[in-house]
């Protein structure tokens, strides 16, 4: 069995690279510079020559606010090269897990979003990724596509780095906005519900293919999220503020709960707790001390 991960440099393909090999499965990744899924001649001889049992595309344009001013480049990543890559392995007969987003909601619900939910993409980036979607599903029947939200880990930069960054350059107060809710993902645990879902996907006769959430819990808004990350700086103050207070290119929805009963039922996989995932993650950045006890080997 070999899985091969896409887009391998970004921050769940380099998770899943660590964790396909710390569970001794056979992986293979290829970054960017590697190949570029927009490339479809190249996507395709990849696919065929590898012959893997399994792909992931982690590769994405995710820059949400640069893709306002590309939306060319953005479609060409998250649109046209989710489809390379689908139909590249409709070819081979080979499965594809694809990674996508709560940004193909609008955000204006109340309640988390089920699967179901009328899809209303409000930026670049949540349109791109929906073609990318639609592009996977036109294209192979074997397909998981993923959507998850808000995340984090240790490679690439995100919300927990940018946030250490701030606090380390002593800017204080931070202000960070407090009507804005999700599901902090930590990138690891995304690795580990894609492996186990190619553990079925491979072993089992019957495969429920389809569109999955998952996302960390509990919900949090992103201010709460920051006095979460920024709790051992006690003089630092972490202002709430408005999405008002805060214009971005790109607006944010503000609503990004995703209900993940769905992949819970088909898969057994269960909502991993971001807080947990936080603290290591804090400890292996070396913003925490090691519990006592530990030798920190
Ligand atoms: N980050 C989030 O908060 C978030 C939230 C919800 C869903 N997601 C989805 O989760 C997936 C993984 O996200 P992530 O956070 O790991 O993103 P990431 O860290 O930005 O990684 C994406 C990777 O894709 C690569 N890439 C870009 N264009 C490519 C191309 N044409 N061909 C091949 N590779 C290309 C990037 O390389 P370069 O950097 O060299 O261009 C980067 O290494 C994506 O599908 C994303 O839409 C992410």
């Amino acid at each position: 069995m070999s899985i091969l991960v896409l887009g391998a440099g970004g921050q769940v393909g380099a998770a899943l690279r660590w964790r396909a090999m710390a569970r001794g499965q056979s992986v293979i990744g290829l970054k960017h510079d590697e190949l570029d899924i927009t490339i479809a001649d190249a996507v395709r001889r990849t696919v065929a020559d590898i012959r893997p049992s399994i792909v992931i595309n982690c590769a994405a344009h995710t820059a949400v606010d640069r893709a306002e001013e590309e939306p060319e480049r953005a479609m060409a990543i998250n649109g046209e090269g989710a489809g390379n890559v689908a139909l590249s392995c409709a070819l081979a007969s080979v499965p594809l897990i694809h990674l996508s987003t709560d940004y193909v909601f609008d955000g204006s619900k109340t309640g988390p979003y089920r699967e179901d939910d009328p899809i209303a993409p409000a930026t670049v980036y949540g349109r791109t990724k929906l073609a990318g979607e639609r592009a996977v599903f036109d294209a192979w029947g074997k397909h998981v596509i993923l959507r998850t939200s808000w995340v984090f880990g240790a490679m690439g930069s995100n919300f927990v780095k940018t946030m250490l960054r701030l606090a380390a350059s002593g800017q204080s107060p931070l202000k960070v906005v407090d009507d804005q809710i999700g599901g902090p993902t930590p990138a690891d645990a995304i690795a580990d519900a894609c492996l186990d879902i190619t553990t079925r996907v491979l072993q089992a006769d019957i495969v429920p293919w389809g569109t999955y959430h998952f996302a960390g819990a509990p919900t949090v808004s992103w201010h709460g999220f920051a006095q979460a990350i920024l709790a051992h700086y006690p003089d630092l103050v972490i202002a709430p503020c408005t999405t008002e207070d805060f214009p971005r290119p790109a607006p944010r929805p503000a609503n990004s709960v995703l209900d993940c009963g769905r992949i819970r039922a088909a898969f057994g996989i269960g909502q991993p707790d971001w807080t947990v995932h936080l603290a290591h993650l804090l400890r292996d950045l070396g913003e925490m001390p090691t519990e006592s006890g530990e030798d920190g080997s």
